[in-house]
């Protein structure tokens, strides 16, 4: 049987019981999975049988077999080999795999189709989450594919345009605090824990791990079955990358790869507690008071995961990097403009961080490297065209064209 475990005390929960933190010592929860079941499943080729996606790990998954699974298809996102954008760093074997391909623009998308079919199957009827943006979107919208009743906090004034409809769309009730993001989680912390029957899918709740790290999985199969030497991916509330190694910790466990990649987490100089503390040997990070990014995604100063980002980032023997605003929109434009790949400021800053590594010998030339681009460029397109050279009006002339293009007219 699967059950849920604290990283701390290890106390041991039910797969079906509602808790969010230890009782007993007050740290997070994690999900151990029944892997003698998948051992089989593995044996088989069982789950090799269906497309790449979330839902091809099943079995991988804590949700009871009889269950009916809330999904729009997420997952099966490209790892898009990037030889024009590693020429600009000077890299030979760089990835990106691109997370803004799932169906809300970010890779929220595979927790929440775990999280809220766990929710479901629990029979709660209404489920709420803090957030800077992608996770009230795509929360609203696996609230409204379920049929149910869904409430997001969001920092007031602070989040990307395009979240921001998404949440109102789909029919989410939308308060916007007077405050930051984490002051937003603290309330939906004591709301679940004062109202019972709301079921809290912030990234504290280790069901949506469970469907994140199926990013891990997938770029193993993607690179057929082996793990790339490095990892790099942005960290806010640090969900992501505790549930990305624990993807390939699981599929290192099963055999199913033979090296584990080295997990390199970055954030922006204004939020990154958790950046700090690893580059300073810390094992404790000290909270960011008024966190400040353009990256408003990631605008976090006191992420929930620290914890388990920092185990993942030790025990992979990998690192830790901060970059400045500056640098994320120009490798935001650099990206957009060498691959092809339109992503959110927060996505950029993997390779934002990617090319400080570099500058600073950090990262060898030879090393293969998947960055993840977390969320859709389309998520924040004021930041975008505020950085690009505006439009030229010209009259509905050919002459004026012509002329605009600097062409000669015949
Ligand atoms: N990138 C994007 C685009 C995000 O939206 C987030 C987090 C992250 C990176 C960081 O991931 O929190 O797991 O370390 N966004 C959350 C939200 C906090 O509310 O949408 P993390």
């Amino acid at each position: 049987m699967s059950y849920q475990e604290c990283i701390n005390c290890h106390e041991k929960y039910g797969i079906d019981e509602i808790v969010y933190f230890c009782k007993k010592c007050g740290d997070i929860l994690e999900i151990k999975i029944n892997m003698e079941k998948i051992v089989e499943t593995v044996k088989n080729k069982n789950y090799m049988k269906t497309t790449l996606s979330v839902w091809r790990y099943r079995e991988f998954m804590p949700i009871h077999e009889t269950t009916n699974v809330v999904t729009l298809n997420e997952g099966g996102t490209g790892l898009h080999r990037s030889e024009r954008l590693g020429e600009a760093l000077g890299l030979t074997d760089l990835w990106i795999k691109n997370e803004g391909e799932n169906p809300t623009g970010s890779f929220k998308d595979r927790g929440m189709t775990v999280g809220v079919t766990k929710a479901v199957e629990l029979g709660a009827r209404h489920v709420i989450c803090a957030s800077t943006g992608n996770t009230s979107a795509s929360l609203a919208a696996y609230a409204a594919r379920a049929g149910i009743r869904c409430t997001v906090l969001i920092p007031s004034g602070k989040i990307a345009y395009g979240k921001l409809s998404q949440a109102m769309i789909h029919g989410a009730k939308v308060l916007q605090v007077r405050g930051n993001f984490d002051e937003s989680l603290e309330f939906v912390l004591k709301l679940a824990e004062k109202h019972r029957s709301i079921y809290l899918l912030n990234s504290i709740n280790p069901f949506r791990i469970e469907g994140q790290k199926s990013l891990g999985y997938e770029i193993c199969e993607q690179l057929e079955h082996n793990a790339p030497d490095r990892l790099i991916v942005p960290v806010g509330n640090a969900g992501n990358i505790s549930a990305i190694w624990k993807g390939f910790s699981e599929f290192y466990k099963l055999g199913l790869i033979t090296k584990l990649p080295k997990m390199t987490g970055i954030q922006a100089v204004g939020s990154a507690p958790i950046a700090k503390a690893i580059k300073s040997h810390s094992n404790k990070i000290v909270p960011v008071a008024e966190p400040e990014t353009v990256a408003t995604a990631i605008r976090i100063g006191a992420p929930v995961s620290w914890k388990k980002a920092i185990n993942a980032v030790n025990e992979s023997h990998g690192t830790a990097e901060t970059v400045t605003d500056e640098e994320i929109l120009d490798t935001q434009k650099l990206l957009a403009q060498v691959e092809g790949i339109f992503v959110e400021p927060a996505s950029a800053s993997s390779i934002a961080g990617l090319k400080k590594l570099v500058r600073n010998g950090v990262i060898n030339k030879n090393e293969r490297i998947v960055c993840v681009t977390t969320g859709h460029g389309l998520k924040d397109p004021d930041t975008a065209v505020k950085m690009c050279e505006k439009p030229i009006e010209v009259d509905a002339e050919m002459s004026a064209i012509e002329n605009a293009l600097g062409i000669k007219s015949k």
